[in-house]
């Protein structure tokens, strides 16, 4: 379907076909909120909603991307390096950074190309539209090139791109899901060994997402303070010798060493360390098919968010209470960065739309504003064809 759909639009935008599509979807944090960067443990659920690329070479050493909300495009010329654009171009920054480093890992550019995108992903819902971009794009462009590229090495393209084009601190939670999400699967990453695997969703769990369509002013800004504070607490807690992320901490040590870093270091840490242990024990618990104490973790995973990292805000703090008082919803927490945003939520079969509407009718009747609702499903990652 979006295949068909980014073929229809790059036809329309260069009159010709596409040779090569790559396909990626968005994904749910389930458990694991800012683990990642912090070498610790994750999980995630790759979602029945993404975003799709097309490419068609051309004879120049050109890229042309084609911009559907204006109409636009947007011509970028490679012949002298691959450099991030300025303000006002900068979504063709997500593509672009990609680009740059397949070239570093080998990719042999003889000709640039055309561009066209088309996307089935609520943005500002924190359901990773950027990684969303930047694995279609990887999988399109090393269909076109004939380049090999292993999963991993995908994901490793995408945070290189988002930590050094982009200037985004993130981890690798959202590609490392966008590329080895399994349909009916969550995906389980070691960030410190860079190892995925997927588990079974337990029979019968679904998803529920709602966006609140709030988000901070400064969330970028706030993103980075947090990285910040978790590699002071690392620092300190690597006592001068070679540093190490929190993964490699347990509780107690932090508490010896909380008098050498700043109470906010400290809070950050105490959510990080304690927030891995969490995801371990979720994923016994669903293979235990334990759904009911597996949901519990994703409540305490949330309040760990609030009052610890405090990147939650009152708009998600009500929703995940008002999905606590519904018997059909197992667990609810933010999911992503935070400070605005999405809260999903596992439920059982029984949970219906009216009960979704209900929740969303109450969160409008305390902030007059109706949260959207979303129902998807665990999808497969991301790919990528020769037409
Ligand atoms: C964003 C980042 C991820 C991760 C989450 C928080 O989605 O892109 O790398 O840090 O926030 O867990």
């Amino acid at each position: 379907m979006r295949k068909e759909k980014v073929v229809e639009r790059f036809v329309k935008a260069y009159g010709a076909l596409p040779e090569a599509v790559g396909s990626a979807p968005g994904r749910i944090e389930f458990i694991g909120n800012h683990t990642d960067y912090n070498g610790g443990l994750v999980m995630g659920v790759a979602i029945d909603r993404g975003i799709s690329v097309a490419l068609k070479k051309r004879d120049d050493s050109r890229l042309c991307f084609f911009n559907p909300k204006t109409g636009e495009k947007y011509i970028v010329d490679i012949s002298r390096g691959i450099e991030p654009q300025p303000t006002g171009a900068n979504w063709v920054n997500y593509p672009l950074g990609v680009l740059k480093y397949m070239v570093e890992a080998g990719l042999d550019i003889d000709r640039g190309f055309n561009f066209a995108d088309f996307s089935d992903l609520p943005t500002g819902a924190g359901l990773s539209s950027s990684a969303a971009i930047e694995m279609s794009t990887c999988m399109a462009v090393a269909s076109l090139y004939n380049f090999g590229v292993e999963k991993a090495g995908a994901v490793r393209i995408g945070r290189k791109s988002e930590n050094n084009f982009l200037n985004m601190p993130c981890g690798i939670l959202d590609q490392g899901v966008s590329v080895f999400g399994k349909k009916d699967s969550i995906v389980f990453i070691d960030c410190l060994s860079e190892e995925f695997s997927t588990c079974p969703l337990p029979k019968g769990c679904r998803f529920a997402l709602f966006n609140s369509t709030k988000k901070h002013a400064l969330v970028e800004g706030l993103y980075a303070e947090r990285h910040s504070e978790c590699m002071e607490a690392a620092k300190a807690l690597s006592r001068g010798g070679e540093e190490r992320p929190l993964r490699f901490f347990g509780l107690s040590a932090l508490e010896e060493s909380k008098g050498k870093m700043s109470p906010k270091a400290y809070m950050r840490a105490r959510h990080v360390i304690s927030e891995n242990a969490r995801v371990a024990e979720a994923a016994k618990l669903l293979k235990e098919n334990k759904i009911a104490e597996a949901g519990k973790l994703l409540y305490a995973s949330h309040e760990s968010s609030r009052t610890l990292f405090e990147n939650s805000c009152e708009e998600l703090d009500t929703l995940v209470d008002l999905l606590k008082a519904d018997k059909n919803v197992y667990g609810a927490r933010l999911s992503g960065g935070g400070f605005g945003g999405a809260v999903m939520a596992l439920v059982s079969p029984e949970f219906s739309q009216a009960d979704a509407e209900r929740v969303a009718k109450k969160y409008a009747e305390k902030f007059g504003a109706t949260p959207k609702i979303l129902e998807c499903r665990a999808d497969d990652g991301a790919c990528g064809e020769l037409l």
